[in-house]
């Protein structure tokens, strides 16, 4: 969506703020032995508290109030009965909305002992976001920010996903528009527009870049089961700096 008022932009701030909170929260309870399925009860509650109803539940009808990827699961991970170890890599994806506007956000965590090569991995996804939004600005090609994305990546030896993007998020969430590629698309002539709404959402892999869906219908992993690690914030386009919707404060 494109923001036109103050009573538009108040209303994705409050959804984004409340997933960025469930988000945090939810980070705050990662520990060995939780399963994904208490924690994403945790983040239900959350969810419920503020007033917020899960997207992937709403819009999709998906097996959970939010997405839990572990370790070889790359997204769209279904939170159940698998109990966190130590050294696991977990990735939470939050979406929800409130008064009929969308927010999406999400984050890589590792648990304690951290590897060196899943913390470089991690670290890559991170900057490979601040990179992407850095040239999230009116005005610019929409394609600046997978060139950005595959930029970072590539300096670091990594690459990036090809078939998961981000997208524009606002009246629901996924809209226009609707793909924001992990990479550099030469023809794509999309203008970025003061006001647009935007999930941009940065997957940086280790060896493979495509995912497959699973026989559960959900969960995506890579080929050959190698890592990625993703971040995700809604951001509103301005003149300069983005504004970031999804802090939790
Ligand atoms: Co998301
Ligand atoms: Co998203």
């Amino acid at each position: 969506m494109i923001i036109r008022n103050d009573r538009e932009l108040q209303k994705m701030q409050e959804i984004g703020r409340i997933v960025a909170l469930t988000l945090q929260e939810m980070a705050n309870s990662l520990c060995p032995g939780l399963t994904t399925g208490e924690l994403d009860l945790l983040g239900a509650k959350v969810l419920a508290d503020q007033g917020a109803k899960s997207a992937p539940i709403a819009v999709y009808n998906f097996p959970g109030h939010t997405c839990i990827s572990v370790n070889e699961e790359v997204a769209h991970g279904i939170p159940g009965p698998r109990i966190l170890r130590p050294g696991d890599q977990v990735n939470i994806d939050v979406s929800a909305s409130k008064n009929g506007f969308f927010a999406d956000t999400a984050a890589t965590f590792l648990l304690a002992p951290v590897k060196n090569q899943r913390r470089r991995l991690v670290e890559a996804a991170q900057l490979a976001l601040e990179k992407a939004l850095a040239a999230a600005r009116s005005g610019n090609r929409l394609n600046l920010l997978g060139l950005a994305v595959e930029k970072l990546a590539h300096k670091h030896g990594y690459k990036t996903i090809r078939n998961l993007c981000g997208h524009g998020v606002g009246r629901t969430l996924h809209e226009d528009p609707e793909t924001i590629y992990n990479y550099y698309e030469k023809k794509d002539k999309r203008i970025l527009e003061a006001g647009m709404t935007l999930a941009v959402e940065t997957f940086v892999a280790e060896a493979e870049d495509h995912v497959l869906e699973d026989r559960d219908g959900w969960t995506l992993k890579t080929p050959h089961k190698t890592f990625t690690a993703q971040f995700e914030h809604t951001i509103m386009v301005r003149d300069g700096e983005p504004l970031i919707l999804t802090l939790p404060e």
